[in-house]
């Protein structure tokens, strides 16, 4: 029988400790070019949505008026209070929510953020329209988000993330963020990729992968000829054992009209 599927709150609950440690969820390069691109300025009512621990929260709180942080798992939101409350940020609130049924009234937020997350959600076109119901008239939807580089790379890397996360939901193209963006009535910008190596020992550890785990996913990238191989940004050792594989993270700032 096949097991049941395990939700985002369920995941993420178990491995928070690893995640508030974790330094690419921390300082991820990912983290300075959402900055850039949301421009926070001292008058921003900010959301971040599936804020896990906090970082991009924290990250913004410094330049907002006020910062809400959302997300599925209390256990990732007792992590990002525990560091809020250390450093003293006053202007962070964290609270229990899903993406896909923002808990706010419309045109609450002038700037929204979600890092590391959407890749999760099981209806990003619900979260897109809830995004832009929530933000006032000329906010911003700040996006940075791990994306395939073909449809043919994303049905192999959704089976790849998901052995190792079976929280994992869909990692799309740019061409497919572009049309669901647009679709939701977002004004859509040229987005910057930024190069992530993810090491594959710290990557299964962190998600909590077993020893049969891992050789399933070692089996999976043993499906690919060298061309696939290379499309999928797997990195092999001089003897041909799985290092890490690399991939984009898409930033993009999408622009409430
Ligand atoms: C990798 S972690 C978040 C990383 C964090 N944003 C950062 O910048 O470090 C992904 C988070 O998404 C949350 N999540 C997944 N699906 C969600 C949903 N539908 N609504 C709210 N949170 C969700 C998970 O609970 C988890 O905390």
């Amino acid at each position: 029988m096949a097991s049941p599927p395990v939700s985002s709150r369920e995941q993420f609950n178990a491995h928070s400790a690893r995640y508030a440690a974790s330094e690419v969820h921390r300082h991820g390069p990912s983290l300075p070019v959402l900055l850039e691109y949301a421009a926070p300025t001292p008058e921003d009512r900010a959301l971040d949505v599936a804020t896990g621990t906090g970082n991009t929260a924290h990250a913004l709180a410094p330049f907002v008026a006020e910062v809400v942080g959302l997300d599925l798992a209390e256990e990732m939101l007792a992590h990002a209070r525990q560091r809020s409350g250390a450093d003293g940020q006053a202007n962070v609130h964290f609270m229990v929510g899903s993406a896909e049924a923002l808990p706010f009234p419309d045109g609450s937020f002038t700037l929204l953020t979600s890092r590391h997350a959407p890749h999760h959600f099981l209806h990003l076109d619900r979260f897109l329209a809830e995004a832009f119901r929530v933000l006032t008239v000329g906010g911003r939807l700040v996006i940075a988000d791990q994306i395939s580089p073909t449809p043919a790379v994303q049905v192999w890397m959704d089976t790849y993330q998901t052995l190792r996360d079976p929280s994992h939901h869909a990692q799309r193209t740019v061409e497919a963020w572009r049309a669901l963006a647009e679709a939701a009535g977002f004004v859509w910008t040229p987005p910057t990729l930024v190069p992530y190596r993810l090491d594959f020992a710290w990557w299964t550890a962190q998600s909590g992968c077993t020893p049969a785990t891992v050789e399933r996913l070692r089996a999976h990238a043993e499906g690919l000829d060298d061309t696939e191989r290379h499309a999928a940004g797997l990195e092999y050792g001089q003897h041909g054992e799985l290092l890490a594989h690399h991939e984009q993270m898409m930033v993009v700032r999408l622009d409430r009209p």
